[in-house]
């Protein structure tokens, strides 16, 4: 089974994320080790606490959660804009609170650097979030991501504009220098970009669905947030004017359970940290010239309909097997 480590900012679409896995875990699918939280859509503390809300409220509160590694003086804003002042729709106030407690809790790059050297080649860290925690692991420990399975991140922008200047995505471009040093560390890593994630849109009519089969508190949820997401999305025009909102860092669940809906580039990935104008720019080298240093695998085309139906169908079983 796939032991996993979770890496995120919730965030919106990294609770959609959480929720798949969540239900892949109930299906004896995959075997979530550990939730480390980072400092990005909106401050470390607000997405220890929503990681641990939803725990909470899945009836996942036996999973671990750790803190965030933060940035002394972030030079990017959150992007509270889009998930919320909470970080989660404005509706954390509704769900359980905290079980997990942030300031006792161990930091991201602690247990990352402690669960890969226990377990050497097994362990893929789905990373959805800024870089930051896996970047401060490997500082501490050189060479450390090489011991895991596959590092599979959300993140990057490569044949299409950014979501947050005209050349960046949010996740490098917060802190482009963790990405550099992740992207040099190693050569099992996955990225799923905006070049895929920007067709991945969720509905508020397949909220509705899921709703209408199942009412429950979580069902509930997923509904709320999807139509404050939808909202956020439309203001914001993320999805081009479509009624719905980006999971984007669904599709890194996608790629590990339903890989059918991926195709990739095997590549090397370049981080731009200098650039005035370019800064946090994804970049592979499209000439056709022998290339001796590829380390990464880049989705460059997505199934959006089976995309879509897998998350669905995983979230119907989830939902139906709610208990609390
Ligand atoms: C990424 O940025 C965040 O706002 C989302 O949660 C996702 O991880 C998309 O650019
Ligand atoms: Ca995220």
């Amino acid at each position: 089974m796939t032991k996993i480590i979770f890496d995120t900012d919730p965030g919106g679409d990294d609770i959609f994320a959480l929720l798949w896995l969540l239900s892949l875990q109930k299906q004896g699918k995959a075997e979530l080790i550990a939730v480390t939280t980072a400092e990005g859509n909106i401050n470390s503390k607000l997405t220890f606490n929503n990681a641990s809300k939803v725990l909470s409220l899945a009836g996942f509160e036996q999973v671990e959660i750790c803190r965030g590694v933060t940035l002394k003086q972030p030079k990017v804003a959150d992007a509270a804009y889009i998930h919320g002042m909470d970080g989660m729709g404005n509706i954390s106030h509704n769900l359980p609170t905290a079980k997990h407690n942030f300031d006792n809790a161990v930091y991201a790059d602690e247990l990352i650097i402690d669960k890969l050297n226990a377990y050497p080649g097994e362990i893929t860290i789905v990373a959805v979030a800024p870089l930051t925690n896996l970047a401060a692991a490997e500082t501490k420990s050189p060479g450390i991501l090489k011991k895991a399975k596959e590092i599979v991140i959300m993140g990057g922008a490569f044949k299409v504009p950014g979501n947050v200047t005209p050349h960046a995505e949010f996740n490098i471009y917060y802190n482009p220098q963790a990405a550099e040093k992740v992207f040099a560390s190693c050569n099992n890593i996955v990225v799923l970009p905006l070049d895929i994630t920007e067709q991945l849109l969720f509905t508020p009519a397949m909220a509705e669905e899921i709703l209408s089969s199942y009412q429950n508190n979580l069902t509930q949820f997923i509904s709320d947030l999807c139509n404050f997401m939808t909202a956020a999305n439309l203001r914001y025009r993320q999805t081009k004017g479509s009624k719905g909102f980006l999971v984007h860092d669904g599709a890194a669940v996608a790629y590990l359970f339903y890989p059918e809906t991926l195709m990739f580039r095997r590549t090397k990935v370049d981080i731009e940290t200098q650039g005035n104008h370019t800064s946090g720019k994804t970049l592979f080298d499209e000439r056709l010239i022998a290339k001796a240093n590829s380390n990464t695998w880049v989705a460059l085309q997505v199934d959006k309909i089976g995309f879509l139906a897998s998350l669905i169908e995983d979230f119907n079983f989830l939902c139906m097997n709610y208990d609390s």
